[in-house]
């Protein structure tokens, strides 16, 4: 079963246009990250950076960007999205990447770091985003927190038909590792319904914990934010973490 494959056909679709918004997404990074802590930021590097949708919205807004994930099909769609824009798309492992050039933002959204199933991983990614930003400046990163996680897998299924294809979204739980199960159905000519299934899996931590590693490697945390209520809970959701390279 893949990861993603095919499931990207409808990807921003749901997320960005039926789940979260997408214009609320960058005025919170425009303004309540970027603006707030690091005004002067040119250089940008998004980690796990998928299809495009973020990044062609910053890239508007005069940021020098480059983008890395790990999926080469995510990276072709992005490819083709992003036009006649200038392109740095890099295929690369945010727990393992080393550029020449220093950033002044790393920038992993969208619990992307939540894709990364080990807590070695998360470890290995802070440490990379540390060596790859310049002294001062950002790392911006969001969860999905466990109370998110549980409360999905409790939840009955999500359907989003597209015409006359539709997409099932389930969540399971095996051990600590939260597994979307993703089934397609796509019509077929002869009124025959074809079936493509996939998984996503992921994992997320305590806050206190994601904190407590981001000091011992040398960020200091400018703020946590519940990214709908802004005050962190016990029932938050979505957590930004806004940390600098000091
Ligand atoms: C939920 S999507 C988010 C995409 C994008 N950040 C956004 O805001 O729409 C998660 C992304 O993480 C990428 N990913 C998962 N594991 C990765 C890894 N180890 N290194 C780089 N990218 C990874 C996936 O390929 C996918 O594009």
């Amino acid at each position: 079963m893949k990861t993603y494959d095919k499931f990207l056909d409808y990807y921003d679709e749901i997320v960005r246009w039926m789940n979260s918004s997408l214009e609320d997404e960058i005025e919170f990074l425009e303004f309540d990250a970027i603006k707030n802590y690091a005004p002067e930021t040119k250089n940008i590097l998004e980690t796990a950076c998928g299809t495009w949708v973020v990044a062609k919205e910053l890239i508007k807004l005069w940021y020098n960007y480059t983008w890395l994930d790990i999926n080469p099909k995510m990276l072709e769609k992005a490819e083709k999205n992003l036009k006649n824009l200038e392109k740095k798309l890099v295929l690369w492992d945010m727990t393992n990447f080393n550029f020449k050039n220093k950033f002044d933002l790393v920038l992993c959204n969208y619990n992307s770091i939540c894709h990364l199933l080990s807590w070695e991983s998360w470890q290995n990614f802070f440490k990379n985003s540390f060596e790859n930003l310049k002294k001062w400046w950002l790392l911006v990163f969001d969860i999905n927190t466990i109370f998110e996680f549980e409360n999905i897998t409790r939840d009955f299924a999500q359907f989003y038909n597209f015409w006359e294809n539709t997409v099932c979204l389930e969540m399971f739980k095996k051990w600590n590792i939260y597994q979307w199960l993703i089934k397609i159905f796509e019509k077929q000519e002869n009124w025959n319904y074809n079936l493509t299934e996939e998984k996503v899996e992921e994992i997320s931590f305590p806050i206190s914990k994601i904190k407590k590693e981001l000091l011992s490697q040398g960020f200091e945390m400018l703020e946590i934010i519940d990214y709908h209520f802004w005050k962190v809970t016990t029932e938050s959701e979505r957590v930004y973490f806004i940390c600098k390279k000091i």
